[in-house]
């Protein structure tokens, strides 16, 4: 067992999906894997192995924000020899370019998060995702029939929900930024740390120019989609 994960060597599977609710993390299992079993309910952060079209797949939750997504991101990589980490989290809409339960992959994510600048002493580490899962996301994506829009570009992960200075993401957003979210700066710098590959995959769960959100129940049981292309991506 590692210090937040009550998992024993080898019941992680290389390749694991990280959604932010443990409770998606559950719905993810029991929905797309096949004899999945839970190996961790340590603070209720559930995580599950089981296997997609034979491979071995597991389900992390990791918390909402950088801190908390940075423990798991750590003892997976450091404890578990976990090899890529696809995040399927939702964010939020910061122009009219992205709607409501579209999908973003994130090609890289700005922060306003001191992590980075504490550990590169000031500097400004651009973190970007592994290309490879990037592509095979990408390819995942616009090879079916969606009924949402899939959109590849720049997100910022935050580390507050309820923004203290809008007008700097409005700033973010004249720089090409397509959402808000508060994970994946942190995980792409992790993974690039821990020799690991990473991606970030979001479905618009909030609008921030329009005002219009999905419920609860959509937010944890929904983005079937976003599920699929990142099981396909992982496992290419
Ligand atoms: N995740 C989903 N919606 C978000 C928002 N509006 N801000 C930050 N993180 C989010």
């Amino acid at each position: 067992m590692s210090t937040h994960i009550g998992a024993r060597p080898g019941e992680i599977a290389p390749h694991v999906l990280l959604p932010g609710d443990p409770l998606r993390a559950k719905w993810i299992a029991e929905t797309f894997l096949d004899d999945a079993r839970c190996y961790s309910e340590v603070r209720g952060m559930l995580g599950f192995t089981g296997t997609w079209r034979g491979q071995p797949i597991s389900v992390q939750g990791s918390g909402m924000g950088q801190p908390s997504l940075a423990i798991y991101v750590n003892e997976l990589f450091s404890e578990y020899d976990v090899e890529s980490v696809i995040r399927v989290g939702s964010c939020g809409a910061l122009t009219g370019k992205v709607a409501l339960r579209d999908i973003v992959i994130a090609s890289g994510a700005c922060t306003d998060s001191a992590m980075n600048r504490i550990a590169f002493e000031g500097l400004d580490y651009a973190p970007v995702a592994d290309f490879g899962l990037l592509r095979a996301a990408y390819d995942a994506a616009h090879g079916r029939m969606l009924d949402v829009e899939v959109h590849t570009g720049l997100i910022f992960s935050a580390d507050s929900f309820y923004a203290a200075r809008p007008e700097l993401t409005a700033r973010m957003v004249e720089y090409g930024v397509l959402a808000v979210e508060m994970e994946a700066s942190a995980l792409y710098t992790l993974a690039a740390k821990h020799g690991g590959r990473a991606l970030a995959i979001c479905t618009v769960s909030d609008h921030i120019v329009t005002g219009e959100h999905t419920s609860a129940a959509e937010r944890e049981q929904g983005f079937g989609a976003m599920v699929e292309i990142a099981l396909e991506a992982i496992t290419a």
